[in-house]
C-alpha cells in the first residue's frame, strides 16, 4: 500500500513512524514533512491549505491512501478533493470537519445526539453576549466560534477580559465553566463504527504547575492510572458512538480521527470540546503503545470497513515531553542549531525543525517532542528527563513536571 501523509508536526512524525512500521505500507510518502519525517518517508514541498496540490499529489503518486494530519485542510475541504478523484482518505470531509471549525455547530450536534457538554449560549450581540456572562458568572469561559489556533478559547475570573475577548469575536459561544481533571479521548471512525482509543493527558500551559499561557500542549502521557477504570467504555457509550450516528444520520458521516476533550466532572464526564484528528503531542504517546498495525487500521477506516477491527495495545507506559523555542507560544525565538543524542533509550519527533547547511535548526515554536517508554509513568518519565538535558538547543525550554503528579499516585 502506498500512503501519502500530510502535515509537518510531530503528530505526524509519530503516523508516520505508525505507518512505515505496518508492512503494509510499501512506500511512504510526505508533504511538506519535516526532518524526521524524512527518515521514513519521501517528502514532498506542499501548500497545505491548496486542496487541488493535495489532491494532484495524491493522483500523481497513485497512492491508495491519504492520510491528513492537521485541522486547516481538513477543515478547508481538503479530504473531499482526495475523495473526488477516487481516493480513499483518513481524515473527515469539510462538513464533518465542522465538529472543529465551528464550536456552535459541535453544540448542536451533541444537543441531537444526546451527548453531555456544557450548558452554552451562541452570541453575536453585545446584549446577547452580557446576558451570557452575567447568566453563567465567573469563571467565565468564552470561545471564538472559528479556528483559533489554539488561542480563541479565553477562560478568566475578569469579566473584562471575558467580555473584551467577545467583543473581538464575530460569533463566540459562551458556557459553562466545567471544573475537574481533563482527559483527551480519541475514537478511530470509518463513519458508522467508532473504536475508542486508551486516554491520554495533556497539559496545554506553557509552565511548571501549569502556570503560564494556554499552548497547543507542553506534554502527554499515557495511560492513566487515576483514571476511573470504565472510562474508555463510559465515553463510547455517552460521547463517541451517539457523536459518529448523528453525524451518519445527517447524511455528513465522520471518517477519521474524533477527538473528545473531556471534563470528568462530579457530574460525570462531559465535552469540552471536538478535534477532527489527532491530538498533538498525545499521538506522540498513544501511537508508540499502539499495536495494532496502523496503516491498515487506517486504510480501513478510510473505505468503511472497521467493523471487525480491534485496537491493541502494549501495557508500557509512555511520556512526551515538547521542547519549545523561547517566547513560544507568543513569539518564539527561532533560528537556534540543534543537537541531537544519539539515544536509544527515547524517540524525537521533529515539529518546528529545519534542515539547513548547518544542520538541524529551530523554525517554529514546538521544536520537537521527546516519548519515553516504560513499566510504568516513572520509568518513562526518567528516561525522558535523562536525554532532555542532553539536547543541545539555545533559546528552548521545557516543562518538568510532565506526568509528575499521575507517577506517584496522585
Ligand atoms: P480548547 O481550545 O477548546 O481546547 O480549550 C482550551 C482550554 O480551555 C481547555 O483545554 C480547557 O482547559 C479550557 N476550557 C475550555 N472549555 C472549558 C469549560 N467549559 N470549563 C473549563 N475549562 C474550559
Ligand atoms: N493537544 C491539544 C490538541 O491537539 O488540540
Amino acid at each position: 500500500m502506498k500512503i501519502l501523509l500530510v502535515g509537518s508536526g510531530g503528530r505526524e512524525h509519530a503516523l508516520a513512524l505508525g505507518l512505515h512500521a505496518d508492512s503494509a505500507c510499501t512506500e511512504l510518502h510526505a508533504a511538506p514533512g519535516n526532518p524526521g519525517i524524512a527518515d521514513v518517508a519521501t517528502l514532498h514541498p506542499l501548500a497545505i491549505t491548496d486542496n487541488d496540490a493535495i489532491a494532484a499529489l495524491a493522483q500523481s503518486l497513485a497512492v491508495d491512501l491519504v492520510v491528513i494530519g492537521p485541522e486547516v485542510p481538513l477543515v478547508n475541504g481538503a479530504a473531499d478533493a482526495v475523495r473526488a478523484i477516487g481516493i480513499p482518505v483518513f481524515g473527515p470531509s469539510k462538513a464533518a470537519a465542522q465538529l472543529e471549525g465551528s464550536k456552535d455547530f459541535a453544540k448542536g450536534v451533541m444537543r441531537d445526539a444526546g451527548v453531555p457538554t456544557a450548558h452554552s449560549y451562541t452570541c453575536s450581540t453585545e446584549a446577547e453576549i452580557v446576558k451570557a456572562l452575567d447568566e453563567f458568572g465567573a469563571p467565565y469561559v468564552v470561545k471564538d466560534d472559528g479556528l483559533a489556533a489554539g488561542k480563541g478559547v479565553v477562560v478568566t475570573n475578569d469579566r473584562e477580559v471575558a467580555l473584551n475577548h467577545a467583543l473581538a469575536c464575530d460569533r463566540v459561544v459562551i458556557e459553562e465553566y466545567l471544573d475537574g481533571p481533563e482527559i483527551s479521548l480519541f475514537g478511530i471512525s470509518d463513519g458508522r463504527n467508532i473504536l475508542a482509543m486508551e486516554p491520554a493527558q495533556d497539559f496545554k500551559r506553557a509552565f511548571d504547575g501549569d502556570q503560564g499561557p494556554n499552548t497547543g500542549g507542553m506534554g502527554a502521557y499515557s495511560p492513566l492510572p487515576w483514571a476511573p477504570e470504565n472510562i474508555v467504555e463510559e465515553t463510547y457509550e455517552k460521547v463517541l458512538a451517539p457523536m459518529i450516528a448523528e453525524m451518519a444520520a445527517r447524511g455528513t458521516p465522520f471518517v477519521g480521527l474524533l477527538y473528545a476533550g473531556l471534563a470528568l466532572t462530579k457530574n460525570g464526564i462531559k465535552v469540552i470540546e471536538f478535534n477532527a484528528r489527532f491530538g498533538d503531542p498525545e499521538t506522540q504517546v498513544l501511537i508508540p503503545r499502539l499495536q495494532t498495525p496502523l496503516a491498515t487500521l487506517l486504510y480501513k477506516a478510510a473505505t468503511d470497513n472497521l467493523d471487525d477491527e480491534v485496537l491493541n495495545w502494549s501495557d508500557e507506559s509512555a511520556v512526551t515531553v515538547v521542547v519549545a523555542a523561547e517566547g513560544y507560544p507568543e513569539s518564539p525565538k527561532v533560528g537556534a542549531l540543534i543537537n541531537l543524542p544519539t539515544c536509544m533509550d527515547t524517540t524525537f519527533y521533529h515539529a518546528g525543525v529545519s534542515h539547513t547547511k548547518d544542520g538541524l535548526v529551530t523554525s517554529g515554536g514546538r521544536v520537537l517532542t521527546v516519548t519515553g517508554l516504560g513499566r510504568n509513568l516513572r520509568e518513562a518519565r526518567e528516561k525522558v528527563y535523562g536525554t532532555l538535558p542532553l539536547i543541545l538547543c539555545e533559546n528552548s525550554f521545557y516543562r518538568s513536571d510532565i506526568a509528575l503528579a499521575a507517577s506517584e499516585g496522585k
